[in-house]
């Protein structure tokens, strides 16, 4: 690596807060240069992994908003099963298990799987990918998406998806970041060039598309919550 190109990726680091170690993980993951970006956002966000991954999705206020506003949408209780897909650190999980409901994580990230497994004991967390869940029709009275649902490719794949493991009348809800907080800390770049923004009508018709019925979407500060049942 020469210096001008050492230079750019420890700039690219800096931006999220990653340093040394990190720096050694991508010249460890030998890679063309023009990966980089890509590589950057597997590792902040979009499948996280190292040490600052698990100190920013092990953290208390971690998209806090976004659980909050979707686990006071579910009102889990007793007698529910709830399904975080794209659970991360499992801070949602553990809150659903407080509850009293049962809660199952899956996330494609084992960085994510093994810290989830750690904040939320009591909870199933299995390594898997949204668009093919590993679990039988109608397995779950709840499915929720915090922060993830940007980064799906096939939107509406991962809702019949949702949808097949919910039992009838099961709910659904999804906290996405709207178009208005593209390039901002919350969506910043080069992840937001790489995410998928929605008008709220649009993000409807995507879960109408897959299926749902009684679709509804709530927007405040920039986030969307999306809610619906099977
Ligand atoms: C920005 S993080 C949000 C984590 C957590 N839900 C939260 O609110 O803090 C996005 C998470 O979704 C996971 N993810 C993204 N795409 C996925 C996919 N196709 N299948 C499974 N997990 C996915 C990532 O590994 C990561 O843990």
């Amino acid at each position: 690596m020469d210096d001008a190109a050492e230079r750019r990726f420890r700039e690219g680091l800096a931006t999220f807060g990653l340093g040394d170690d990190d720096l050694e993980a991508w010249r460890a993951a030998g890679l063309a240069p023009e990966a980089f970006d890509d590589w950057l956002i597997d590792r902040v966000a979009r499948r996280p992994s190292g040490e600052h991954a698990r100190q920013v999705y092990g953290a208390e206020d971690v998209h806090d908003w976004a659980r909050r506003d979707i686990l006071d949408q579910l009102r889990l209780g007793p007698g529910d099963r709830l399904l975080d897909v794209g659970c991360g650190g499992g801070l949602l999980l553990r809150d659903a298990l407080a509850t009293g409901a049962a809660a199952t994580g899956l996330d494609h990230s084992p960085t994510m799987v093994e810290l989830a497994r750690r904040r939320a004991p009591g909870a199933e967390v299995v390594e898997g990918d949204a668009g093919q869940l590993p679990f039988p029709d109608g397995a779950f009275s709840a499915v929720s998406m915090s922060v993830v649902f940007f980064f799906l490719d096939d939107p509406v794949g991962v809702l019949r998806e949702c949808r097949r493991v919910l039992q009838p009348g099961g709910r659904l809800a999804v906290y996405t970041t709207g178009a208005e907080l593209r390039g901002t800390p919350a969506a910043p770049e080069p992840v937001a060039s790489v995410g998928h923004f929605y008008g709220d009508d649009e993000l409807a018709g995507l879960a109408t598309s897959a299926g749902f019925a009684g679709v509804a979407v709530k927007h405040h500060d920039g986030g969307q919550l999306l809610t619906a049942h099977a």
